[in-house]
């Protein structure tokens, strides 16, 4: 038996959850959000090392204006309602991806989270936002050229993971199998799981199963 102590998630479907029940998408993210908050108490109380979702790709600004501002709001309104949370519970807030890039009043916010929880060291949330795996190996790559040589170790010292787990298992709901730019250095040996659940469906007890499954698989890194 293994225990997973990074689990990413590609959290997919809030779109299609919202079109079921023929409401707008926004109402799809908002019970996405809620979901999140489920998952994050959850990987909490379960002594997960690192829990990574993927809010927001560097892909995602393609999307209708009005979908990205609510998806900026939704996120403005988690942080503003649930870092007091975080704080208390010594959870390690982190983001990967170029957040710096997301409208000056998200960035801010986010900066004050960061600095808050920088001292926790319980469960690290990552959130990915504005972030591609492509855009982050590259400005990897970039900083490890500066220092020296381009080598895997390099490479991987300057990636926006540096120093957290080694990625165990990687979810991704919705039913779609593809990993659209999300963690593709990291994934190298992780082991993936792709389920038909809509995200806003998602729940902890998902989660455990997902873990159990982990839990069953042999990891042989190449050897023998
Ligand atoms: C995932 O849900 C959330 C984000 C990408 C921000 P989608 O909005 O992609 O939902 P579908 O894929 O259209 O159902
Ligand atoms: C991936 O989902 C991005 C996030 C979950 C934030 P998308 O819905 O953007 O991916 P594609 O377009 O279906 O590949
Ligand atoms: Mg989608």
């Amino acid at each position: 038996m293994t225990f997973a102590k990074h689990v990413a998630i590609i959290m997919d479907g809030n779109g299609r959850w919202a079109k079921q029940r023929m409401l707008p998408r926004a109402m799809g993210h908002k019970k996405g959000v809620d979901a999140v908050r489920r998952l994050v108490r959850a990987a909490r109380e379960m002594g997960l090392e690192a829990l990574t979702l993927y809010a927001f790709s560097t892909e995602n600004w393609k999307r209708p204006e009005d979908e990205v501002s609510a998806l900026m709001g939704l996120l403005k309104g988690f942080i503003i309602s649930d870092l007091d949370e975080f704080a208390a519970n010594n959870v390690r807030l982190r983001i990967i991806g170029d957040y710096k890039r997301l409208p000056a009043d998200v960035a801010e916010l986010i900066e004050g989270a960061l600095a808050r929880t920088a001292g926790n060291d319980g469960t690290t949330l990552v959130v990915a936002l504005n972030y591609g795996s492509q855009d982050e190996i590259a400005r990897a790559a970039a900083k490890a050229a500066a220092k020296g040589a381009i080598t895997p170790e390099a490479i991987e010292a300057e990636l926006d993971t540096a120093g957290l787990p080694p990625l165990d298992l990687l979810i991704r709901t919705s039913g779609e199998v593809r990993l659209s730019n999300f963690l593709l250095w990291q994934a190298a040996y992780a082991e993936m799981l792709f389920v038909d659940t809509l995200w806003p469906d998602f729940t902890p007890e998902h989660l455990q199963q997902a873990l159990d499954q982990f839990a069953g698989r042999d990891r042989r890194y190449g050897g023998r």
